[in-house]
């Protein structure tokens, strides 16, 4: 047996699974629930452990194991993140849907890790929660894999300020096990035994709900509803009956870190705990877990982006050169890393990075920075821009290609490698940045012109190759005051229109809300509107195998010019169909 390379981003489900309050119940009880917390136990205004999510979609979880092949007899929970992006209803329908996304190696002694990430929707597709799990195959390592990142989370260098102590029964696992996960290993004595253990274990999903309890009632007591995320490693085992303590700091307001001592031996079962708490805003679009590039987003448009992006949860990397507004100078490191500063500022996380879009290293490069930083990209905003405006005799060689490399080349450079990304995973949001030069003309801009629609050729192909990767491609014509538009735009107008009117479009685009591929969008001032490439119904002109003349052309240009009745048409394909139909 080994494991199953090849279920790397192949999607599983949609698994669903419908439940009622008495479920809701039963794992509270399993949890450790009882008289001192009714609200988890009692029908009457009933509430959810939060952990309760992961609990309930556990055949989902399952089928991770199984799709990846994983010997069962040596299979462990590693890691287990949770983000609530709405209270879990006391009853309900879920709908999970995801994949495996790695499988790190830690070598032939060791084992190795399969990495799960899924959503769950309510049947009316509401995103309820979000969940990326580490489960641990200790019988499957040496395959000559990747090496598995490692995260540490800090925890201060001061007493916890909670310490919940709690007792888990001597039958624990009996009770835990009716909400979903009948795994021998926390039942069957001869089981353990040949998995290398003295008897059941714990399940350390059930100890992490003795865990969250322990949080709710510290942080958010009586407002389970407002936990937001519960992210931990699971270190070591735990047998039923034995005492814990449960170790909370809170870190800043809305965050807390979080550990699970045995308090018989002293040691750490459930270690890099990360526990955010505070409402969640009703159905927000959020970028929880995301990790975006934006180019030229030490200021302007692209730093309005980052700003929102980190807000709403994503892990930027903000790109930028620094160099002067038509592209001259050295660079300077100073507006990237001053975009970062604001970001991590307010609790987001960030990092800078100083490469050139105008060169195949440099988009190299910006890739290779957030792959580093946060493991993958899934969202590539193509923002970076610089202008050279000349009247068309006045374009000198050097004045076209600057502006092309920037920004045509420079979407390629930065795009290719992200994409390769995106495809392994079966995820991406790609933004181009066009303008109304490119799409509607404009006197002095033929360099940037011809690269701004060019970037919409880029987009109309891209979608085509992206699609059936779930990588969406679409692109945004902004009009916003910055200083590429200071001395374009008058001067009232440059008050009004500012660049955090242009973002919620291209956010809305990077999200995974959006469902279209290969649009423009024009937005501006809270003006939002859609341009297209329209082809008329035309006319046909002789039989299909007779040459038209010049005066056949003459004479019917009115129809031939008509738009009315017009269509979009998707790819190539369609237009040359349409062609072949006209004359059969
Ligand atoms: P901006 O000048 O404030 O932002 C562009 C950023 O790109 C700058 O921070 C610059 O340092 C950076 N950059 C330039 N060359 C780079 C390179 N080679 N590598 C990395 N970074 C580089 O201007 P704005 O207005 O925010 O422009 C953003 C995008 O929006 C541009 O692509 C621009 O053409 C486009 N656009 C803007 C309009 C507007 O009304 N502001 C209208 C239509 C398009």
């Amino acid at each position: 047996m080994a494991l199953n390379l090849d279920a790397i981003g192949r999607k599983i489900g949609p698994v669903t699974k419908e439940y009622g309050w008495k479920d809701a119940v039963l794992y509270a009880l399993g949890v450790g629930a009882g008289f001192d917390e009714l609200e988890f136990v009692y029908e009457k205004d009933l509430k959810v452990v939060p952990s309760f999510a992961i609990a309930v979609v556990f055949e989902f979880l399952s089928h991770i194991a199984s799709g990846a092949n994983i010997n069962l007899a040596g299979i462990l929970h590693g890691e287990q993140d949770l983000t609530m992006h709405a209270p879990l209803p006391v009853e309900g329908k879920l709908v999970t849907s995801g994949k495996i996304t790695h499988m790190y190696d830690l070598g032939k002694d060791k084992g190795a890790v399969v990495v799960g990430e899924s959503t769950t929707c309510d049947d009316k597709g509401r995103r309820l929660f979000s969940s990326t799990i580490r489960l641990m195959a200790r019988l499957d390592g040496g395959f000559n894999g990747e090496a598995s990142p490692k995260v540490k989370i800090g925890f201060p260098d001061r007493a916890p300020d909670f310490e919940i102590e709690d007792h888990p029964s001597a039958d624990q696992p009996l009770i835990y096990r009716l909400s979903g996960d009948i795994f021998q290993l926390h039942v069957d004595p001869e089981f353990a035994k040949m998995a290398g253990f003295e008897k059941p274990i714990m399940h350390g999903l059930c100890t992490h709900g003795f865990a969250c309890r322990a949080l709710v009632k510290s942080l958010i007591p009586g407002e389970p509803e407002r936990m937001h995320r519960l992210n931990c490693r699971f270190s070591r085992p735990l047998y039923p009956g034995d005492p814990v303590k449960i170790q909370i700091w809170k870190t800043q307001e809305g965050k807390a870190v979080w550990k699970v001592i045995n308090a018989k031996t002293g040691e750490t079962v459930i270690n890099n705990g990360v526990f955010e708490y505070g409402d969640i805003p009703k159905d927000e679009i959020r970028f929880d877990g995301r990790v975006a590039i934006i180019t030229g987003a030490g200021g302007g448009l692209g730093k309005a982006y980052a700003l929102e992006l980190a807000r709403r949860g994503a892990k930027i990397v903000v790109n930028d050169l620094g160099g002067a507004r038509d592209g001259s100078g050295e660079g300077s490191a100073t507006p990237a890393q001053k975009v970062v500063d604001e970001i991590t500022a307010a609790g987001g996380e960030a990092v800078a990075n100083y490469d050139n879009v105008a060169t195949p290293r440099g988009g190299e490069n910006i890739v290779k920075t957030a792959l580093d930083a946060f493991g993958t990209v899934d969202i590539v905003i193509n923002n970076a821009g610089i202008l050279r405006d000349k009247s068309f005799m006045k374009m000198e060689p050097e004045h076209w290609k600057a502006v092309l490399d920037v920004h045509l080349n420079g979407a390629y450079h930065v795009t290719k490698p992200a994409f390769a990304v995106m495809r392994e995973k079966g995820y991406g949001r790609i933004i181009m940045t066009t303008s109304a030069a490119g799409l509607y003309g404009n006197f002095g801009q033929t360099n940037y012109s011809a690269a701004k629609m060019g970037l919409a050729g880029f987009m109309n192909t891209l979608k085509l190759e992206g699609k059936k990767y779930n990588i969406l491609v679409n692109t945004v014509a902004p009009l916003a005051a910055s200083r590429l538009t200071e001395d374009v735009l008058p001067e009232e107008l440059l008050e009004k229109v500012k660049p955090e009117f242009v973002a919620p479009m291209v956010l809305f685009l990077a999200s995974d809300r959006c469902e279209v591929s290969g649009r423009i969008y024009n937005a501006g001032m809270g003006c939002f509107n859609r341009a297209a490439v329209v082809t008329g119904p035309g006319t046909t002109l002789g039989d299909g195998t007779e040459e038209p003349a010049i005066e056949d052309i003459a004479a019917n240009l009115s129809k031939i010019a008509a738009i009315k009745n017009g269509k979009e048409y998707f790819e190539l394909n369609e237009a040359v169909a349409d062609v072949i139909n006209a004359f059969s």
